[in-house]
């Protein structure tokens, strides 16, 4: 295949957020500080030194604010209170301190779709219809009354966890609307006073010392007018369906970011990402494109769904090849949303390391600003409990009941969640080889550690140079000092087959680069389109280079040239 002569990457400005490699924290279960079994803001400090010698760039930390935690802090009750369980404001201040120490930054997490139940915000909006922050969320009139005087919703939206999006309130004989639960009303983002009040949070936090945010679906903001229905398959009789798409995406969405980005980040360093659903390429250009001055990045959520190497390459090429020039890239393969990547990419029995090292070479060798998410570092997979009792997630728990609703056995239910629980991805990480809590707590965790995580705790991974710990610290290192793994052109080298093959293009004087990832747990002889290593290879996860073929999840990182630096 040949190399594309487009070269729009060359005019990219480089940019902090274009540089940084982004470790993402679930502050509940990252480390606890004080035995109470729920990890905090000063366990997360006491970690910046195994941060540092990772060689992330900047941390995403998950809701650290006032919240009942029905959905874990994605349920805020004060945006400008940190919440208790996880520290004081002389905490956080330590922390900021603590990562300024060592050059790294700090991206907190905003929910601005929607706040707790318990946000004063909304006990005064459900108070009275008369009340002025009544129109601060969004109140509906039952369309009618079944026989037994129970409301009828206005449409048959069914919310992210289970049940109606409308929720009826008694005191004043209207529904308001929650896309994900009860406990998580949606805000009006037609009221501009709820928009100057959301604003005026973002820039209070970053004069606190965050530098950018990372905006929860920040693309449900806008709401379909006149709340149609959710369109029906054929031959589905639910009465509730989901929104998918219908719920992102809708006009004005793009005046409200430009508003935000004008009134918050304008004229600043600070770095927008975006947790967008529903987005193809064309979308992610509109929300992210430089001129448009939205958001800086938006995560793209197929590479989470595509299991194989030739699907990852399709769809990132693709996103490229609209974006490339014209807007930034962000990769991400998973989060506290979704099943571990090594279980759901790799092969974690036979090819552990293999596998999971080429995750993180695929993962930090785009063009575009990667997400780790915590304990991919070390390889962990998914977890699987025996009882529903251990599961925490509100998603997790309502879905079994509602598998249970349906008639299945508790045993069916169960077997229903288990694979695709967010709680895979959100037990404690295993710091060392304590037999009673693996060093995340002296306590009891909030939510059981996962027996299969304990071998591989941080600090075996740490003093084992072969570990998938020290994979993830060496790539990290060279997409610091190859700066062209960062800018440089994205091509093909080959078909897409199991084995992927690509180039990044030469960069102000930082040589191009081949990277070859054989895919599969099966060997595979070398494309013959691409060049083989000239010179010692930059990374490579076996180690002695065998130019016969490809091994079982092979991976290497080559300069293309003989002659380049090594
Ligand atoms: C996306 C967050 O990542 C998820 O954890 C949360 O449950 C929903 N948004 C609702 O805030």
């Amino acid at each position: 295949m040949k190399p594309s002569s487009d070269s729009r990457s060359a005019a990219v400005s480089p940019a902090w957020w274009k540089e940084a490699a982004f470790y993402q924290i679930y502050p509940r279960s990252f480390a606890d500080s004080d035995g109470d079994g729920i990890g905090d803001i000063p366990g997360i400090t006491g970690k910046l030194d195994y941060l540092k010698s990772l060689g992330i760039d900047a941390l995403w930390l998950s809701p650290i604010y006032a919240s009942p935690k029905a959905d874990n802090g994605y349920d805020i009750s004060d945006y400008l209170a940190l919440d208790p369980e996880y520290g004081t404001f002389a905490d956080f201040d330590a922390l900021s301190a603590g990562l300024r120490q060592r050059g790294l930054r700090l991206i907190l997490d905003q929910v601005l779709n929607h706040t707790s139940d318990q946000h004063p915000w909304f006990i005064e909006s459900r108070s009275s219809r008369a009340h002025p922050k009544r129109d601060w969320y969004l109140w509906v009139d039952a369309i009618g009354f079944t026989a037994d005087g129970l409301p009828i919703p206005p449409n048959n939206w069914k919310a992210a966890f289970e049940g109606s999006t409308w929720t009826w309130d008694a005191l004043t004989g209207q529904f308001y609307l929650n896309l994900f639960s009860p406990q998580q009303p949606d805000l009006n983002w037609k009221n501009p006073e709820v928009r100057t009040v959301l604003y005026d949070v973002l820039r209070t936090w970053a004069a606190r010392g965050a530098d950018g945010f990372r905006l929860d679906v920040i693309n449900m903001i806008a709401k379909a007018e006149g709340y149609p229905d959710a369109p029906r398959p054929e031959g589905n009789t639910d009465a509730l369906l989901p929104l998918n798409c219908l719920s992102c995406n809708q006009p004005p969405i793009h005046d409200y970011l430009r508003e935000m980005y004008r009134e918050v980040f304008a004229g600043t360093d600070l770095y927008a990402v975006g947790e967008t659903w529903c987005m193809g390429p064309e979308n992610t250009l509109d929300f992210t494109s430089y001129e448009s001055e939205q958001l800086h990045g938006a995560f793209y959520f197929y590479f989470h769904w595509a299991p194989t190497g030739p699907e990852q390459w399709e769809n990132f090429y693709k996103l490229y090849q609209v974006c490339q020039g014209r807007s930034w890239l962000t990769v991400t393969l998973g989060n506290h949303d979704s099943r571990r990547s090594l279980s759901k990419f790799g092969e974690p029995v036979h090819h552990r390391y293999a596998s999971a090292s080429l995750l993180a070479t695929w993962l930090l060798t785009l063009p575009a600003t990667p997400f780790l998410f915590q304990g991919e570092e070390l390889g962990l997979t998914d977890i699987s409990f025996d009882s529903i009792e251990d599961y925490r997630d509100i998603q997790t728990v309502n879905r079994y009941h509602t598998a249970l609703a349906a008639g299945n056995t508790a045993e069916a239910a169960l077997a229903s969640v288990q694979e695709d629980s967010r709680d895979n991805a959100r037990t404690p990480l295993p710091w060392n080889d304590d037999a009673g809590r693996a060093g995340f707590t002296t306590g009891q965790p909030w939510i059981p550690l996962a027996d299969a995580h304990r071998p591989q705790h941080a600090a075996g991974q740490v003093a084992d140079s072969s570990s998938v710990f020290h994979a993830y610290a060496a790539l990290l290192a060279l997409r610091k000092r190859v700066k062209s793994l960062v800018y440089g052109d994205l091509t093909p080298l080959a078909e897409p087959s199991q084995v992927i093959a690509y180039r990044r293009g030469a960069w102000q004087g930082h040589p191009a680069v081949c990277v070859v990832l054989n895919w599969c747990s099966e060997s595979q002889a070398w494309p013959a389109a691409v060049p083989m290593p000239q010179a010692a290879p930059l990374f490579a996860n076996y180690t002695a280079f065998d130019s016969s073929g490809l091994r079982p999840w092979e991976a290497l990182v080559f300069y293309e040239s003989s002659g380049a630096d090594g």
